[in-house]
């Protein structure tokens, strides 16, 4: 009896050994949950976790770095056994991650660079993102004043966007054939700042602006409300980022000129397995697919998965639809029979 006794605890010790790699907790802190895409994000984090026996837990710092800090202390608190990150700020972020070394608890720095390498980066290639973005406008106009509505000043992919647009424009702005006649950072990616940007570069400029490239769709939506009180809207390229549905009913309806997509549910698919994988004590080194990035302002050396960003304008809108990202009918609202293929 005895015997069997010892046997059974044996066994409920081994199950409650293996209890951890099954059924891991993994925290997800979100910077400003209250864009369109996050949702998405998360829906397909939730998915890969749940596949893999995962429990998710979360918090949104709502666009507070120091809420951000309280909600990843309270995450590990919860019990959180790794902790997906978009940070708000990729500075001020640094202390949170610090707490989740000391414990042992592996981090992903989610879309955003949190440049500490500790942390696993996972995003889309934010350069070609950018590249892609002024490709789209330089190719409907390729001469002319271009306005610049980046993105939050505090949030790296701003700058690395910016990059990534001015190694497609710089010959043309040395050539003189565009000329850079306003850029500023929009304060926490909002569009109402985008727009009062916008407004501010029209009345500067007499309204003489040739095209836009806005650094995602949400500021693309404040400068092509700033252009349409202008009477300019349709007639001003403009360039985006996210597949909102907004953004491509812009595109159909010919307002938008391009928005770069990034399958936000590839993203999170991959963030909620590699998660699991760390939590369970796989090392960065053995990440499938991983590469080593080290374009940030440091210069450190990250672990990172870095997914491929599609452009979408209005000749290719089929792609997100066919990919049942957005349905057809939110697509094509409003667009005039025979105009554009996709809505045929
Ligand atoms: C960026 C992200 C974009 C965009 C933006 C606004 O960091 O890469 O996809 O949505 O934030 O939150």
């Amino acid at each position: 009896m005895k015997k069997l006794l010892t046997a059974c605890l044996a066994t409920v010790g081994m199950a409650v050994l293996a209890g951890p790699a099954s059924a891991q907790i993994v925290g997800v802190s979100w910077a400003n949950f209250q864009e369109e895409r996050w949702k998405t994000d998360e829906a397909a984090i939730v998915a890969a976790l749940t596949a893999a026996g995962a429990t998710y837990i979360s918090a949104d710092a709502q666009s507070s770095a120091a809420k951000q800090l309280t909600d990843v202390e309270q995450l590990i608190s919860q019990g959180a056994e790794a902790l997906i990150i978009l940070a708000w700020d990729s500075e001020a972020i640094g202390p949170a991650i610090e707490s989740a070394e000391r414990e042992g608890i592996p981090v992903i720095g989610y879309d955003r660079l949190i440049e500490d390498p500790y942390a696993f980066y996972i995003t889309f290639d934010n350069k070609e993102v950018g590249r892609l973005q002024a490709r789209g406008v330089f190719e409907v106009q390729p001469a002319g004043n271009y306005v610049f509505i980046k993105g939050n000043g505090a949030d790296p992919n701003a700058d690395f966007l910016f990059a990534g647009q001015m190694e497609v424009l710089q010959a043309a702005v040395d050539s003189g054939a565009i000329k850079n006649v306003g850029e500023a950072y929009t304060d926490g990616w909002l569009p109402a700042n985008a727009q009062r940007n916008m407004e501010q570069f029209l009345t500067a400029n007499n309204n003489a602006i040739n095209a836009v490239v806005a650094s995602n769709d949400g500021t693309a939506g404040g400068a092509i409300a700033a252009l349409a009180a202008q009477g300019l809207a349709g007639s001003v390229p403009v360039s985006g980022q996210d597949g909102d549905f907004a953004a491509l009913n812009r595109i159909a309806l010919g307002t938008q000129t391009v928005s770069v997509w990034k399958d936000a549910r590839e993203l999170g698919r991959v963030a909620g397995e590699i998660a699991v994988a760390l939590a369970g004590g796989t090392a960065m080194d053995a990440i499938p697919n991983h590469v080593i990035f080290s374009d940030g302002p440091r210069g450190e050396s990250m672990h990172s998965v870095l997914l491929a960003p599609v452009p979408i304008t209005q000749d290719n809108l089929n792609l997100v639809i066919d990919a049942g990202w957005v349905a057809k009918d939110v697509v094509c609202q409003g667009v005039a029979a025979g105009t554009v293929a996709a809505c045929n």
